[in-house]
């Protein structure tokens, strides 16, 4: 009854043109971590109506949610687009919008860098309060003592702040917008390990199919027939069962920092990478750049990637694709097309 009479309420405040709770100074929202049920004006309400999601904090430090009811008791509006992964949320004049696993954000087209990403948990988009609230002219507040988020219209609007007032919430540095020029200069490395030439088939339809840069990662000490030999105590084997081992790498990327994406290929070694994708990983700042992995195998999935994401800290991971050796250039390009990445 208690539904029908605020769904009645609300038909009635926009037909006559009013956004309920979006007047200034009206609106208090309270969220709080763990739990499911927010209050809008001291009224309680379901932050993910009969899913019984909660805020949780990421990293210990952010709180993410399913932000759809907030927003829309902020008077603001929230639609998916599938094929980008992407919510875009709207308030007034402004427009969010806001990738899973990027740390990129944009409003009304201006490029912000979240300390946590955008992600699906239990098959929920869990987005970053703070800087929506704030993006929205919102004020945010954090208790600590009870871990709860208050959102409150602010009387004055107020621009997005790069300091956090209080941890635990999303903290955003402006960055500028990328001009058209910065755009066009964005560049793309395929960088790829392959000790028998299957990756590197993957690695060139890649690289053809994009027009982009390659670089193969060439161990300092090639493998030999015996170093791949698993079914011994071959290199490769003590390699893969030594957490230290690095395997030297012979050359270097020239200006890596010219490359914001960067598709990793590898051949999967007792289901992981190979320990020369550490090196390469460790010799440069990827830092603000794109990951995208690839592998070839005889069967077995790309597997957990947390390992190498453990040691960039600050690149973005896309999840990776399995390709079998003769894999077609259809094939990988299907994916790759398939990624729709703004290259
Ligand atoms: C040491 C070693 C371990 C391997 N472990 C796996 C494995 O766990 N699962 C799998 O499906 N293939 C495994 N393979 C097969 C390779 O992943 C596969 O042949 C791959 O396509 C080789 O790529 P490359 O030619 O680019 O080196 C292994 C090969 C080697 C040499």
């Amino acid at each position: 009854m208690k539904k029908i009479l605020a769904v009645i309420l609300s038909v009635i405040l926009s037909l006559a043109g009013i956004a309920a709770f979006a007047e200034d100074g009206d609106l208090t929202i309270t969220l709080q971590i763990g739990n499911p049920v927010m209050t809008v004006n001291g009224t309680e309400q379901e932050i993910d109506p009969g899913r019984g999601t909660v805020p949780v904090l990421v990293n210990d430090a952010r709180t993410l949610l399913p932000v759809r009811a907030v927003v829309e008791e902020m008077g603001g509006n929230v639609e998916w687009e599938d094929a980008a992964n992407t919510a875009v949320l709207t308030y007034k004049n402004d427009v969010i919008r806001l990738t899973i696993d990027s740390t990129t954000a944009y409003l009304n087209n201006a490029a912000y860098t979240l300390d946590v990403a955008p992600a699906l948990i239990n098959d929920r988009t869990m987005l970053p309060i703070r800087f929506i609230a704030e993006s929205f002219k919102f004020d945010v507040a954090w208790d600590d003592e009870t871990q709860t988020v208050t959102v409150t219209k602010a009387a004055e609007a107020t621009e997005p702040t790069a300091e956090p007032t209080a941890a635990p919430v999303e903290t955003v540095e402006p960055t500028a917008a990328p001009t058209d020029d910065e755009r066009q200069e964005s560049k793309t490395l395929v960088a790829y390990f392959s000790a028998t030439n299957n990756t590197e088939g993957v690695a060139k339809h890649i690289a053809d199919g994009l027009g982009a840069d390659i670089y193969e990662i060439t161990p300092e000490v090639p493998y030999t027939d015996a170093d791949l030999d698993y079914n011994s105590d071959c290199r490769a084997n003590l390699e893969q069962n030594d957490d230290s081992a690095r395997p030297a790498i012979s050359g270097t990327v020239e200006n890596i920092e010219q490359y914001d994406t960067i598709f990793l290929g590898y051949p999967i070694w007792w289901g992981n990478a190979p320990k020369i994708i550490f090196t390469f990983l460790e010799s440069y700042d990827f830092s603000g750049k794109t990951i995208i992995p690839f592998c070839t195998s005889g069967s077995s999935p790309i597997g957990s990637t947390t390992a190498m994401q453990n040691v960039t800290p600050g690149a973005n991971w896309l999840d990776g694709q399995r390709f079998s050796g003769g894999a077609s250039s259809d094939t990988v390009m299907d994916w790759v097309n398939g990624l729709d990445l703004d290259l």
